[in-house]
């Protein structure tokens, strides 16, 4: 494997002080990159603070490494985020949006300031910080840093299939997830002149999230005892990947990893059309047309846990 793809390059990492985020910081350190590790070291709901967790895994990768241990979910603190990697590190080439908090709860007990803090963190932090370092990552093409034409730049979304499928009492988790997929979609498009990517990736691992999922059925344990054998290093190889020059043609995509299995997701697009001929359609004519033409397509009610419940390839 070629180890110094990355090498000049200079990356933000959120939510890098544990789990997922902390092996992405590690992998695109080891590939030769110089990494900003942002993370306020929350606890699961985003409660608490421990700036020391994010200062110590920084001074364990060493001199590639350097903590930002604010929040990246303010405007000010995404700002500041980016500020420190191109001071620090004289630029800023990739970005990946992985910090998230949950706050769990069923559609009819939504409690406002949950969904508000969830949303905050997990959608509008990425939103923030991509937006911040949009015009770094610009600025980058117009000069053509690091090679001529420059035509690079990465920005990595970290979502979750419970954005695409849903999950039981995951309404504020599962919205912000799907909304990473509206922001991916048009940071590919608004940066594709910047020559910069933009990706999805929704990873399956071990971390603290996983040892708290709480089973409510068969297929939810056997989820979370598969979940548990997953390192988060095979989600890291593949966002270096995507971080890499290899994949300079690859934006506006969806993948999912787990564990050695690496998933392309199809994006929501018609798979069926049903076409008024005339005037306006009745009640009978409608129940008709739909129930012939789309009710075979139609998409089970299946969460994420079901779905993903067989053992994973390890
Ligand atoms: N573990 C899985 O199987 C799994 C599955 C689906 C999606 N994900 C997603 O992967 C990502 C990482 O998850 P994880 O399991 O490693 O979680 P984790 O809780 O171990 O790590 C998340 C990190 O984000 C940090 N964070 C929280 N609020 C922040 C803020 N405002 N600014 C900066 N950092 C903040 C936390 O302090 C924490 O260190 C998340 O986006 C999560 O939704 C994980």
């Amino acid at each position: 494997m070629s180890d110094a793809l990355l090498t000049g390059r200079v990356a933000l990492v959120t939510g890098a002080a544990q789990g997922i985020g902390k092996a992405i910081a590690e992998v695109l350190v080891q590939r030769g990159a110089r990494v900003v590790l942002a993370d306020p070291g929350t606890g699961i709901d985003g409660s608490g603070a421990d700036p020391k967790l994010v200062e110590a895994v920084a001074k364990k990768i060493g001199d590639g490494a350097a903590a930002f241990g604010d929040s990246i979910a303010t405007p000010s603190g995404a700002a500041a985020a980016v500020d420190l990697a191109v001071r620090r590190f004289g630029g800023l080439d990739i970005v990946v949006n992985n910090a998230a908090i949950l706050r769990d709860a069923f559609i009819f007990k939504l409690e406002p300031r949950d969904w508000e803090a969830v949303l905050r963190t997990n959608l509008t932090g990425a939103a923030l910080v991509t937006a911040a370092a949009a015009a770094v990552l610009r600025d980058n093409a117009k000069a053509n840093r690091g090679a001529t034409p420059y035509g690079w730049g990465r920005i990595v979304n970290i979502g979750s299939t419970a954005g695409f499928y849903g999950n039981f009492g995951q309404v504020s988790y599962a919205s912000a997830k799907a909304g990473l997929l509206g922001l991916t979609r048009v940071t590919a498009l608004d940066m594709s002149r910047s020559g910069v990517t933009a990706n999805l990736v929704a990873p399956f691992a071990a971390t603290r999230v996983t040892e708290t999922i709480k089973p409510q059925n068969d297929a939810q344990a056997q989820y979370k005892a598969r979940a548990l054998s997953v390192s988060p290093k095979h989600v890291a190889n593949f966002v270096a990947f995507l971080c890499s020059p290899a994949a300079q043609k690859i934006s506006g995509q969806v993948f999912g990893i787990r564990a050695r299995e690496v998933f392309l997701f199809q994006q929501p697009r018609p798979v069926a059309r049903i076409v008024n001929g005339a005037g306006e359609w009745t009640n009978d004519d409608l129940a008709a047309a739909v129930q012939q033409s789309f009710a075979a397509n139609f998409t089970p009610l299946t969460t994420d846990l079901e779905s993903f419940s067989s053992e994973p390839i390890v």
